[in-house]
């Protein structure tokens, strides 16, 4: 075929399918029609053919996993891209970055997307988790599910914080230098681990390069694998859980829609928008480099990397065993164990709950927006374990007695409340789902926006 009639025809079959996209499907007539049913069967392959028309809601989902992925294939391209001049040892990572910036065309662009991708997946990361457990979609079939996706969180927390070492400058030098230090305080495992991650007993070029081959390789490859088995198991399940209202029966054979061209089409409206979003982003800021890393002098403050931060302001008010072993593992065990409870009821698909539920989740909010920082003010300026119980070991005072006097205060919390408000185990377990999340970010804004040099609490202006 000439190279005029090729085009002809590849641009009828994309107006062919624009058309099968808006007007429904097209049965095959000629040889490009037969090329657009196959393009629809591909896309079909990874997809149910119709799905119920109430999860065509936007707001059901917010499209937050769907934009999750589409993050992750921008993270793998630009990544791709920067490889080709970022060289993984001290000597020359900061330089080859800077010169990426200064002296290669759309290079900065090209770091700016991929560090503000790598940014934003984290937060749409959250705020999918967050919508998945309101919206109940955690009760089976899907719980394993739910699993899957925590291994995917860790992955992308894991890829993120191997990332930040790459331009090696002071901010990321110090930031993992303070992270692996919290590692040393693991009981038992501690020093191994923390040798480990550095690949010795410094933060080097042996850390370097394990952190070069975890972030390109082997961390994008076991994504994949679990965006794949996260997939197929959201199919296995249905689909995604089906919206419904307090009080609403699930519906036995609900109203079914096209996924081509409905679903489709949104998908790939979402992923446009927030591909402009980033681009907006990565023109308007750029990515931060500070100076190269110098292993002799630390900043004041010296933080760990944003996400990170909450453990991090953790680190001020309890033991270390408890701020970066006892506490983060207590939450990871209970966000593991959420689809594993035995509840009253399945609530899957309605959105908090119950209006009981709605009501006592506001409560937990404003319970932690009000609580966490008096906490936080009052530790800094008030409270003084050590001194108020001088020959105590600082694991008791300043580890088990606080948690013990806040775990006991939460447990009779959510007694009062199962009884005042005869609420439900799903009620109960959402309301402390809610406070401990509220409570963790006001944590993390403390301790990005509100602590100064030698993490005094200081107003952000003044920073
Ligand atoms: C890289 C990370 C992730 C990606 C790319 C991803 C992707 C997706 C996509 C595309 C969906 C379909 C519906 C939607 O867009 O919301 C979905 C559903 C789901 N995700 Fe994720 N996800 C990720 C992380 C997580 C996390 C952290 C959790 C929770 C711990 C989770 C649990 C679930 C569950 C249970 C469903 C089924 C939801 C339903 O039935 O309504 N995912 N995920």
């Amino acid at each position: 075929m000439s190279d005029l009639k090729k085009t002809e025809s590849q641009s009828g079959l994309l107006r062919r399918f624009w058309h099968s996209v808006f007007r429904g499907p097209v049965y095959p007539r000629d040889d490009s029609d037969r090329k657009l049913i196959v393009l629809s069967h591909l896309l079909l392959h990874f997809r149910p053919v119709r799905l119920p028309a109430k999860n065509l809601r936007y707001t059901h989902t917010w499209g937050l996993g769907g934009m999750s992925m589409t993050l992750f294939f921008v993270l793998a391209a630009t990544g791709v891209l920067l490889m080709f001049v970022y060289e993984p040892s001290p000597g020359y990572a900061y330089d080859s970055i800077a010169n990426l910036q200064t002296n290669l065309l759309f290079g900065k662009l090209i770091r700016n997307i991929h560090y503000w991708s790598a940014n934003l997946l984290i937060v749409l990361v959250t705020f999918h988790l967050i919508r998945v457990y309101l919206t109940g979609a955690y009760y089976p079939p899907r719980q394993f599910n739910w699993v899957l996706g925590l291994l995917l969180l860790f992955c992308v927390l894991v890829s993120n914080f191997t990332g930040y070492l790459m331009p090696w400058d002071q901010l990321s030098y110090w930031a993992i230098t303070i992270v692996t230090g919290m590692m040393g305080y693991a009981p038992f495992i501690g020093e191994w681990l923390q040798d480990v991650v550095r690949g010795g007993t410094e933060i080097g070029s042996t850390t370097l390069v394990n952190f070069y081959a975890t972030h390109t390789t082997v961390m994008p490859a076991l994504i994949i694998v679990l965006m794949m088995f996260h997939f197929w198991r959201i199919r296995k399940a249905g689909g995604v859980v089906i919206p419904r209202s307090p009080g609403e029966e699930k519906e036995e054979k609900p109203e079914q829609a096209l996924t081509l061209p409905h679903l489709l089409l949104r998908e790939f409206s979402v992923a446009l928008v927030l591909i402009a979003f980033v681009m907006v982003l990565s023109v308007v800021f750029d990515a931060p480099l500070g100076e190269a890393a110098n292993p002799g002098m630390s900043p004041n403050p010296a933080k760990a990397p944003w996400y990170f931060l909450g453990f991090q302001e953790l680190l001020i008010h309890f033991d270390p065993l408890f701020a970066v072993v006892i506490i983060p593992l207590l939450g990871a065990l209970g966000l593991f164990f959420i689809p594993y409870i035995r509840y009253e009821k399945d609530t899957s698909g309605i959105f908090m709950m119950s209006r009981e539920g709605r009501r006592l989740g506001l409560v937990a909010a404003l319970t932690a927006l009000f609580i966490t920082p008096v906490f936080i003010v009052a530790d800094e300026y008030w409270i003084d374990w050590d001194a108020w119980m001088r020959g105590v070991s600082p694991v008791v005072s300043n580890g088990v007695l606080p948690a013990t006097i806040l775990g006991a205060a939460l447990t009779g919390y959510c007694a009062f409340l199962k009884r005042r408000y005869s609420a439900s185990n799903n009620e109960v377990v959402q309301f402390v789902f809610v406070l401990l999340s509220v409570a963790f970010v006001i944590l993390t804004i403390t301790e990005i926006w509100f602590r100064g040099p030698r993490m005094a609490l200081v107003w952000p202006w003044s920073l």
